[in-house]
């Protein structure tokens, strides 16, 4: 069996406008740069 090396990482405050989706795409732009892929999922509760 095949071992995945996806990591997850959340960013998740109860405060809207806290620079959640700003953080989570400066993530992903770094793990491109490294030559990682990277998938944003923005999600609302
Ligand atoms: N470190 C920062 N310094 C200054 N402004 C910032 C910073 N991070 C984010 N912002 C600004 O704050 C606003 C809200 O950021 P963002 O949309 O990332 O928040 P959010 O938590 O994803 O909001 P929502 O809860 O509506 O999804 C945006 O206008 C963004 O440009
Ligand atoms: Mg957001």
């Amino acid at each position: 069996m095949s071992q995945s090396k996806s990591k997850v990482i959340a960013v998740a405050t109860q405060k809207g406008r806290a620079g959640k989706s700003t953080i989570a795409i400066h993530l992903a732009v770094q793990a491109m740069q490294s030559k990682k892929n990277a998938q944003v999922v923005l999600r609302a509760p």
